[in-house]
């Protein structure tokens, strides 16, 4: 089966094409082609994203990553191409969702049908304006090459963004063995989910509060550091090892010793916040120190949950997703895991895999297809996982 995802819910628009085959046993990925545009650049600016902006972006670069992502797996003709180079331009005024649909209505006419069985799209969590755009355009593919379409949950999306893919270097070879325990660290979520099958998903524990991405963020704008933070926060904690540099005193590690699965950060955040309010001034080296101890912080707090969630759970399979995982002091800590439990299987994604795509969002969608499980073709903002 080849399947198309189509990802839109917050500030990345992506495409992504994969080869899918086999029951749940047995499942084989391959990556045939995938695209992603970021919308950092515009967002920047306002430090965090702009639901509105968003939407208008993901209008204007629909069409144009379709058009890389099938040129890009040879099933469309650009070079030398009059009509195309018109569509790109015309796709560069697109302002309104209508003026979308007209141009993909001319392109489609125009194109023959690519070899294409299922149209995997993502409905919810995330923004609901940026979520419709890509529905909307989802489902007029789907209508005119008369092809299946699929609701996917975003959230599960990261859980099979572990999942071993062929032509890729993706991490693990090995099936995901149940029941698993997937932890998911990302941008506005972090959550704690039992999975017993791919249908029957219980959330064990969220957060309270911030989530962890968003702590990453926020902590790095008091630092000056421009959105998304990060990625510069990590690069920052990084600097602070290598150099030695600690800072004086310890944040605070929220909820660890809780009795339940729960995280909090926001007040880890205020703690930074005071911190930095209560210095004279802040110097390169403070940053750096910083960064460090609120990487520790959250980074202790998550293997100590994560710990307990294994000794309650006993899980065969560990799945960690969600852009999060990009940070490689999270990631050691958490492949550490695996040395005081060898028969776990810690299943990370590549750094290319954890943030926003769409292939993960197709992946997800054969997950789904094959288990006969339904969402709604409706834009859901904060679309649940699990029961
Ligand atoms: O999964 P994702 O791409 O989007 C959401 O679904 O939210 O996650 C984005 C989040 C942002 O908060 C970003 O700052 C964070 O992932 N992030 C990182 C790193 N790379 C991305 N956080 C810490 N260290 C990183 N290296
Ligand atoms: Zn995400």
């Amino acid at each position: 089966m080849i399947i198309l995802g189509i990802e839109t819910s917050c500030d990345e628009t992506a495409i992504g094409l994969i080869e899918a085959e086999g029951s749940n046993e047995n499942i084989k990925f391959s990556l045939l082609s995938s695209s992603v545009n970021s919308q950092i650049e515009i967002h920047k600016q306002y430090g965090g994203v702009v639901p509105m902006l968003a939407k208008r972006e993901h209008l204007k670069n629909l069409l144009p990553i379709l058009i890389d992502v099938l040129h890009k797996n040879n099933m469309i003709k650009i070079e030398n191409s009059e009509f195309m180079e018109d569509t790109l331009e015309k796709c560069k005024k697109i302002e309104y969702q209508k003026d979308l649909e007209e141009i993909l209505a001319y392109f489609l006419e125009n194109f023959e049908k690519p070899e294409i069985d299922l149209i995997a799209i993502t409905v919810g969590p995330g923004l609901e304006p940026a979520l419709w755009t890509g529905i909307k355009f989802a489902e007029q593919l789907s209508k005119y090459w008369q092809i299946p379409q699929i609701a996917v949950n975003h959230m599960q999306g990261h859980i099979a963004s572990v999942l071993p893919l062929e032509n890729t270097d993706s991490i693990k070879n090995a099936e995901v063995k149940f029941p698993a325990l997937a932890l998911l660290i990302s941008g506005a979520h972090t959550e704690l989910i039992h999975i017993e099958s791919w249908l029957n998903k219980t959330k064990i524990g969220e957060t309270q509060d911030d989530a962890i991405g968003e702590a990453f963020d926020k902590t790095a704008r008091m630092l000056g550091l421009p959105y998304p933070g990060g990625p510069k926060i990590s690069k920052l904690a990084k600097k602070a090892k290598e150099n030695n540099i600690k800072l004086e005193i310890n944040f605070p590690r929220p909820m660890i010793h809780s009795k339940n699965l729960d995280f909090s950060f926001s007040g880890l955040k205020t703690a930074v916040l005071y911190y930095i309010n209560a210095q004279k001034n802040i110097d390169d080296n403070k940053k750096m120190a910083i960064a460090r101890e609120f990487e520790e912080a959250v980074t202790e707090v998550l293997i100590y949950k994560l710990n307990k969630a294994i000794e309650i759970h006993n899980p065969k399979s560990i799945i960690i997703g969600g852009g999060v995982i990009a940070n490689e002091y999270i990631r050691e800590n958490i492949l550490k895991i695996q040395e005081t439990n060898p028969e776990l299987n810690i299943f990370i994604p590549t750094k290319n895999m954890s943030t926003d795509n769409a292939v993960m969002i197709a992946m997800s969608g054969y997950i789904s297809y094959i288990n006969k499980e339904k969402f709604e073709f409706e834009a859901n903002g904060n679309l649940d996982i699990g029961i």
